[in-house]
């Protein structure tokens, strides 16, 4: 039986290299984006390697789209084996910059979304007593840090999600995986939106601008994406999936050092490392 796997955001970085892995896997791999103009890319990488990828629109911020998407999808395959929620982008400025509206749209794209998704597939996954969900969080779902506020919570909001859907989903036979990248070389940096606030003279402009510039610095060395597509096959084929695959020696570095050390001792550690306090 072909295996069919969804992907969110595939125009670019960990999405574009997650859709081409699956693809080479044999998983017939939906790509989904909002603006399939962007696609040129990854259809030519499709036909000169013969992959099975198939372009269709999905806004993962607009329910009809996803309704849509999904109906076309299961009219077309009549299941769902994968779903891989890798939609997002991030926002700068320190809470009291952010305005609540501006931390709803970021929670729109970066956990609603998910639920919404969710939602749509999990009937379909629960009647095949199969299926895989791939929650894409970060490190910053488990590490908080001045100047991101919005796009941490959102992180910390879906890891609680994941956490709470293994335990619903386990007896249908469907299973939900985190995946926890450190800084990945994408164009996550150059999409990322500054809080209006933030942009006018505000008393956290000193602290937001050096938190800006330390994970700049950071991305220079970013891993690249492929890393994290390659982790997400393999924690699929897993027969047993973990809660959760971390990737990148920067994120692994983190999560140790947040192990071993103890809360106080953690902020004095992130201070020095994110902008040398
Ligand atoms: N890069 C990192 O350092 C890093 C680290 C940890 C976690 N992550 C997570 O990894 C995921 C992918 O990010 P990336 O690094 O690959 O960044 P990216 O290259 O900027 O890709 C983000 C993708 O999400 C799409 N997207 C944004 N809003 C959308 C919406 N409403 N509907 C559908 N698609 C939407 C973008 O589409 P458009 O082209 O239309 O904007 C793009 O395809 C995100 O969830 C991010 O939080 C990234």
């Amino acid at each position: 039986m072909e295996k069919v796997a969804i992907v969110t955001g595939t125009s670019s970085g960990i999405g574009f290299e997650t859709t081409l892995a699956l693809a080479k896997e044999g998983y017939f791999t939906y790509a989904t984006m909002r603006d399939t103009t962007k696609s040129d890319e990854i259809k030519e990488i499709a036909k000169k390697e013969n992959l099975k990828i198939n372009i269709l629109e999905l806004d993962v911020d607009d329910e009809n789209s996803v309704k849509t998407a999904i109906a076309h999808i299961l009219d077309q395959k009549q299941r769902i084996d994968v779903l891989i929620n890798n939609a997002g982008w991030g926002l700068w400025g320190c809470v009291e910059d952010v305005s609540v509206d501006e931390f709803k749209e970021q929670f729109e794209t970066n956990f609603f979304s998910i639920i919404r998704l969710i939602q749509e597939v999990a009937p379909t996954m629960r009647k095949q007593g199969s299926g895989a969900i791939v929650n894409v969080s970060s490190v910053v779902g488990r590490i908080g840090f001045p100047a991101s506020p919005a796009y941490i919570s959102s992180k910390f909001a879906l890891e609680g999600l994941s956490e709470s859907l293994r335990f619903e989903f386990a007896p249908f036979g469907v299973d939900v995986i985190i995946i926890e990248p450190g800084v990945i070389k994408t164009n996550f940096m150059k999409n990322m939106k500054m809080a209006k606030k933030s942009e006018s003279d505000t008393v956290y402009k000193d602290i937001t601008t050096k938190v800006v510039s330390g994970v700049k610095m950071m991305s220079e060395m970013g891993t690249p994406p492929k890393e994290v597509a390659n982790t997400i096959v393999k924690a699929i084929k897993d027969k047993n999936p973990l809660p959760r695959y971390v990737v990148g020696n920067d994120a692994s570095m983190f999560l140790e050092a947040r192990k071993s050390k103890t809360d106080i001792e953690f902020e004095n550690y992130l201070k020095k490392e994110l902008y040398g306090e």
